[in-house]
C-alpha cells in the first residue's frame, strides 16, 4: 500500500512538517515536502508538465493507492502551497482514494477552518476524504516532536485510518 502525505507548509522549519515527517517514516509513505519542492505556481500552461518538480509530484499521485494531507491554517483557510500542489493534480489522481485530513494552527480555535476548506476541495477533486480528521496545536509540539499523548491519538486515528477506510492491515512502526 503506498501512501503519499502532502505537507502543506511552505517554511522549512514549520511544525506542519513535523507531523507529515513523522507519519511518513511511520507509514514508509512518500513526503510531498512544499517548502522543498520547488513547484511552479500554476499558471495552467501546458510547459508546467515538463517541469521535475511537476513530472514528479504527479507520478507520486498516480502510484498512491491513499492520502494524508496536512496544511497549516494560514489566515483562516488551508496554505496556498498546498491548493497550488492541488491544482496540479486532477479527480484523475485521486478519485476513490482514501484521504485523511489534519491540519496545524497557531492555537486557539485555529485548524477547523482550513479542515473545512480541505474537505470541500477534496470533494472537487472526488477524493474519498474520510469523516476522521485532527488539529495540531503549538502545546501539542516538544522540541521536534510531537508530545506523547499527541503522537498516540494520531498513531490510533491513522492506525484506524488505513485498517478501516483502506482495508489494508496496519504496517506502522513506531519511532
Ligand atoms: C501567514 C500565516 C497566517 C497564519 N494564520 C493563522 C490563522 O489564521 N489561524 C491560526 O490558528 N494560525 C495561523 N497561523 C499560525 C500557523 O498556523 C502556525 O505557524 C502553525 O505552526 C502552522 O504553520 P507552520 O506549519 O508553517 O508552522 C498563521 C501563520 C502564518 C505564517
Amino acid at each position: 500500500m503506498n501512501i503519499a502525505i502532502i505537507s502543506g507548509t511552505p517554511r522549512k522549519n514549520g511544525l506542519t512538517k513535523v507531523v507529515a515527517k513523522q507519519l511518513a517514516h511511520k507509514l514508509k509513505g512518500t513526503l510531498v515536502d512544499t517548502s522543498v519542492l520547488e513547484l511552479p505556481l500554476f499558471n495552467g500552461e501546458e510547459e508546467q508538465g515538463r517541469h521535475p518538480s511537476v513530472q514528479w509530484l504527479r507520478r507520486v499521485a498516480e502510484e498512491a493507492d491513499a492520502f494524508i494531507w496536512v496544511s497549516p491554517e494560514y489566515h483562516n483557510g488551508m496554505s496556498g502551497a498546498l491548493k497550488n500542489v492541488l491544482e496540479f493534480l486532477s479527480s484523475h489522481h485521486f478519485h476513490q482514494k482514501p484521504t485523511l485530513l489534519l491540519a496545524v494552527s497557531g492555537g486557539g480555535k485555529g485548524g477547523v477552518n482550513a479542515l473545512n476548506q480541505m474537505r470541500t476541495v477534496g470533494r472537487g477533486l472526488y477524493a474519498d476524504v474520510v469523516p476522521e480528521q485532527l488539529i495540531f496545536d503549538p502545546i501539542d509540539f516538544r522540541s521536534g516532536g510531537l508530545s506523547e499523548q499527541k503522537e498516540t491519538k494520531l498513531d490510533q486515528l491513522v492506525r484506524d485510518f488505513i485498517s478501516n477506510r483502506c482495508q489494508e492491515s496496519v504496517s506502522f512502526s513506531s519511532m
